[in-house]
């Protein structure tokens, strides 16, 4: 079974390839130019993942946590 980003309908070795083509290394830079990742993100830490080894992430990639999301702070409230 292929893995792929299910939303957008673009396969890890589709996208792998792109990367390698245009020189892309970073996720935030294959999701600009794909859209990849840009719904559920369930797909997000396989390319992170594919990206950081060069190669196509299979179901049995150990995976490491995602980072986690900055929270907005909340401005200080006047004393
Ligand atoms: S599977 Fe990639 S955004 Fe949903």
């Amino acid at each position: 079974m292929e893995l792929r980003c299910v939303c957008m309908n673009l396969s890890f070795r589709g996208l792998l390839s792109y990367a390698r083509r245009h020189d892309i290394r970073e996720l935030d830079e294959l999701i600009r130019t794909t859209g990849c990742c840009s719904r559920c993100a369930t797909c997000k830490p396989f390319i992170r993942w594919m990206l950081a080894h060069d190669e196509v992430p299979t179901l049995d990639t150990p995976l490491p946590p995602e980072p986690p999301t900055e929270q907005p702070t909340e401005p200080p409230t006047e004393p």
